[in-house]
């Protein structure tokens, strides 16, 4: 075969256009009229979501229990539960749902009781909510919560994380991805740290679930989480996610719905369920997990690694920005360890004050301790992030 013979292939490299937006304009209309940057505060909630709410509330507000009756209230859950057993790729038997992250991890705290002496393992930069549970059972067991320290960039070390957790270590309780700089953490590495040294990983997955990958085959042994951020859900469902081991304690919050058969009211004994349901334990606002099954689905069809990916672009892209106009960026700088979300300070301005001013431009950030997070997802494009640049140019 002669040189003229040969056929070059024809490549076909893949434009994504700079005002593609993952998640439509169709279902997050706000998106298209703010640079909207603030899931780590509260994500652009579905359409379909907040339609469910309201179209169960009115029934409700019509109907009362015709519209939502003994039957119903026992299998509300059902959809939501399957929805999370597939984005955590584990099984319905594994899953419990309440009203909130906070109030499924202070169950299981209690739960687990760490004994006297024993460490918590926390970073300084985590969650309030991620850790308070421990601590204020720490005050009643005598466990003592040890603290791994960030540096001036707010960057927790993971290898010193790690080489904290020995033999006297009960629990390490860690937020996946970090609420202030997105530092995002290896659950496979620290699961198997902990088990080699007889303790539990357990996580707040509040800012992860829903922009990375959460897999319970990682070995995590409890993943608990609110819905109303990186979900795109509301406020009032919380989910989480737990091991067999865990399915056999007793929680640390109990009610009716605790009973393997609620609708039994025999209140002189209690039989929980043999399964993570043991967790659930009351009424809670249950149109909300409607809606929290509407966005959820979304971000299941649309596939989780399409949004780390799309995220990450767009990220990078902020990040670029921010450094251009002089800004420093906090957190870790490999894209392995950085989830979405970007924390910055400005040289020269104080971050309360520039946050307001970002508002005003139409830049919707948070301001958190002294710097701003700026959080898309995956209804932002790359067109947000320059408009975003440029209005944060003009205003400095
Ligand atoms: C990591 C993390 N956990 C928990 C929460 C809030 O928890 P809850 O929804 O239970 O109030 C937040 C809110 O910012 C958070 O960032």
């Amino acid at each position: 075969m002669g040189d003229e013979d040969i056929v070059e292939p024809e490549v076909h490299v893949m434009q994504i256009s700079n005002s593609f937006r993952l998640g439509s304009p169709e279902v997050f209309p706000p998106s298209e009229r703010h640079v909207y940057l603030d899931a780590a505060s509260v994500g652009l909630t579905h359409k379909g979501a907040a339609q469910a709410i309201s179209n169960w509330q009115n029934a409700l507000a019509e109907e009362g229990t015709i519209a939502f009756d003994e039957q119903a209230e026992v299998n509300c859950l059902d959809n939501l539960n399957n929805a999370m057993s597939e984005l955590f790729n584990a099984t319905s038997d594994d899953i419990a749902i309440s009203s909130s992250e906070t109030i499924l991890m202070q169950s299981l705290a209690w739960a687990v009781m760490p004994p006297k002496g024993s460490k918590i393992i926390a970073t300084d930069v985590t969650h309030p909510s991620t850790i308070y549970p421990w601590m204020r059972v720490a005050q009643n067991t005598g466990a003592q919560v040890h603290w791994i320290r960030a540096d001036g960039r707010l960057t927790i070390d993971p290898d010193e994380l790690e080489a904290s957790i020995d033999d006297s270590t009960s629990v390490v309780c860690l937020s996946h991805v970090e609420y202030g700089t997105g530092q995002q953490y290896d659950l496979r590495r620290f699961a198997k740290k902990a088990h080699a040294h007889g303790a539990i990983l357990v996580v707040d997955a509040t800012q992860s679930a829903g922009q990375v990958e959460i897999d319970a085959a990682t070995g995590v042994d409890a993943v608990a989480t609110s819905t109303y951020k990186w979900l795109c859900g509301p406020f009032g469902t919380g989910v989480m996610y737990v091991s067999a081991q865990l399915q056999k304690l007793n929680p640390g919050i109990v009610g009716w719905r605790s009973h393997k058969n609620m609708w039994d009211f025999q209140a002189d004994r209690l039989e929980l369920p043999d399964n993570a349901k043991r967790y659930e334990f009351g009424t809670m606002a249950y149109g909300t997990a409607f809606g929290a099954t509407e966005s959820i689905r979304h971000i299941l069809d649309t596939g989780i690694s399409k949004i780390t990916e799309h995220n990450r672009r767009v990220s990078r892209r902020l990040i670029a920005g921010l450094e251009d106009l002089g800004a420093e960026v906090l957190g870790p700088q490999s894209d392995a360890d950085r989830s979405a979300t970007v924390a910055a300070r400005f040289p020269g301005k104080d971050s309360r004050d520039f946050a307001k001013t970002l508002k005003t431009a139409n830049v919707i950030a948070s301001l958190r301790r002294d710097f701003i997070r700026f959080s898309p997802h995956y209804y932002n494009s790359i067109d947000d992030i320059d408009r975003g640049i440029s209005a944060i140019k003009a205003s400095l």
